[in-house]
């Protein structure tokens, strides 16, 4: 080989390999396991990761691999982990689903997750097999710009608050009630905690509410010690926030200052300022503060239940103005957050995200499939469940992505759910018959085409009660093309749908009685999970499956597919 082709085979190789460099494999070991620990003060069990409640942060950059290595410690339980928001293009196996991307991870046994994270943004993580979520098996999972790209806003620094809500009754109890006859709810939460920690029975709004009242007095390196935010004045800081929430929907203050909204579910909205937001289970956000206000004090973080008659304080911190010291508490009392029931004032916030349209794809104009999906509580034999279309959803034993993949008969029900319900079906009030069935079928959808779903809302059983339900769909982002009051009608509803600036997202909520309209594509071959984020809600049937592509997927590894019939396959086929 000549001198010159050698150069220009090394520039090429220097190329390729500065690409390959800035990209990294992220390798992490986690065993998962219970323990003893006081998310609220109060002790209890949770599951951990590697000794930790919530589990470790996830930190990478764009266009990273990241290869989690998981040991399954806890003894008589299975387990799985779904990376939220992560859409998993060529490694649907990875998806972290039970029984839909794999077979779960039985004791003492290991599992490798690799996939990559492709798009920056705020996500998390979470077991997906029975209720363990609610158990505390859950983290974040933060991706930074690609090395070399900017954000399309500046900041001076960052915090993260992971949200969940707290039950001091375990989750097996809960799971009992949830499949009895008749039927016990899990109630609402003791505590809504932020990174894990809250505070039962001793809130610091209670105390501040009644300067009489005892102190809470909370040991600084209590298991359950807020983290106060630690801010300079006159900066501006990014806040991330994700909710992983079993039940509650929650409303974010922050004492004398406003929120400049800038991501949504890992993309880009339209910078809209707001004095609080919802946040629905599922969903992540980012928003900019600047620290503005009289350095002279600290001002609350204040996270209070919406959606549902509250029996739970508000989860707080402290934004604490150096060189104050944390433990200076506010001499403002907590922001005020909007009544519960103020739906008006939640549509409103919910109207107000839109994409950023320099930073977003834009939907297709046209639909080739419209699958219209009607949610209603409903009655099995008794059992109180949750229906889409009357039919309420049951996981086969065999995962569908191996079953799909490899045609095997009678590893869940054949026949596709329906693709829309009755005309006739008036969903301002309780069904007239409100018996469903259990099914498992799968709606297949055709390989790159456009698919429009209109999550339909309905009274549940009880008269005048319709709740919120926020939809989180699994291998995508979806744009959602808007809300609406009422029974959607093509007539009138089309023409108000937004092809222009729809936000692009993974969740999304549909109001009491009302509808949501998305638009995704089907561009990610695999089997995907669209549900229903609160978790007893997808316990009980709560959710649909979409495959699309199977026969594209490529390298589904043993250990996701050797359960149920798939046990067999793989022991024949050596597969
Ligand atoms: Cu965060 Cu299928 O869920
Ligand atoms: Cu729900």
């Amino acid at each position: 080989m000549s001198p010159p082709n050698v150069r220009c085979l090394f520039l090429i190789f220097c190329c390729l390999t500065t690409s390959a460099l800035a990209a990294k494999t992220r390798h992490f070991r986690w065993d998962v396991g219970y323990m003893f620990w006081s998310p609220d003060c109060v002790e209890n069990v949770v599951m951990a990761i590697n000794g930790q409640f919530p589990g470790p942060t996830i930190r990478a950059r764009a266009g990273d691999t990241i290869v989690v290595h998981l040991h399954n410690k806890l003894h008589t339980e299975g387990l799985v982990i779904h990376w939220h928001g992560i859409r998993q293009l060529e490694t649907p196996w990875a998806d972290g689903t039970a029984s839909i991307s794999q077979c779960v991870i039985n004791p003492e046994e290991p599992f490798v997750y690799r996939f990559k994270v492709d798009k920056a943004g705020t996500y998390f993580y979470h077991g997906h097999y029975g209720m363990q979520r609610s158990a505390g098996l859950y983290g974040s999972l933060i991706v930074d710009v690609a090395e070399g790209e900017k954000e399309p806003f500046h900041y001076d620094g960052e915090f993260n608050l992971l949200l969940s809500d707290w039950w001091h009754q375990s989750v097996h109890e809960q799971e009992v009630g949830l499949s009895s006859n008749p039927f016990r709810w899990i109630g609402e939460p003791q505590s809504v905690l932020i990174n894990g920690r809250g505070q039962y029975n001793c809130s610091l709004a209670a105390h501040f509410n009644n300067s009489t009242s005892k102190l809470c007095k909370i040991k600084g390196d209590a298991q359950c010690s807020p983290h106060a935010l630690r801010v300079l004045p006159n900066k501006t800081y990014r806040l991330r926030i994700a909710s992983t929430t079993s039940l509650n929907s929650l409303n974010l203050a922050i004492g004398n200052h406003k929120m400049v909204v800038v991501e949504a579910d890992g993309n880009y909205v339209d910078p809209v300022a707001v004095e609080n937001m919802d946040i629905y289970s599922g969903e992540s956000y980012s928003v900019l503060i600047t620290t503005d206000q009289s350095p002279s004090m600290n001002y609350w973080v204040s996270l209070s239940v919406r959606g549902r008659k509250p029996n739970t304080p508000p989860g707080l911190t402290i934004l604490n103005y150096y060189p104050n010291v944390p433990a200076k508490l506010p001499i403002l009392p907590p922001p005020v957050s909007p009544l519960w029931n103020n739906y008006t004032h939640s549509k409103s916030f919910t109207n107000k995200i839109l994409a950023l349209e320099s930073k977003t794809p834009k939907p297709p104009t046209r639909f080739n499939r419209r699958i219209y999906l009607l949610n209603t509580q409903t009655k099995i034999n008794g059992f109180t469940k949750w229906s889409i279309n009357n039919i309420s959803l049951v996981l086969p034993s065999t995962p569908y992505l191996g079953s799909m993949k490899h045609n095997l008969k009678g590893a869940f029900d054949p026949k596709s759910p329906p693709e829309r319900f009755s005309h006739h079906y008036d969903v301002m009030k309780p069904a007239a018959n409100p018996n469903s069935t259990h099914g498992s079928g799968v709606y297949v959808l055709e390989f790159n085409t456009t698919i429009d779903i209109i999550l339909q809302n309905a009274n549940a059983l009880a008269e005048n009660v319709s709740e919120i339900h926020p939809w989180h769909l699994h291998g995508h982002d979806f744009w959602v093309l808007g809300y609406g009051e009422g029974k959607f009608s093509e007539k009138n509803d089309e023409k108000k749908l937004n092809l222009k600036n729809p936000p692009y997202r993974n969740t999304a909520v549909i109001f009491p009685y009302g509808w949501t309209a998305l638009r995704f594509v089907t561009d990610n071959p695999g089997v995907w999970a669209f549900h229903c984020h609160i978790e007893p809600h997808l316990h009980m049937g709560m959710g649909v499956i979409f495959a699309e592509g199977v026969n594209r997927v490529k390298n589904i590894p043993d250990a996701a597919i050797g359960c149920g019939l798939t046990a067999k396959l793989t022991k024949n086929n050596g597969l």
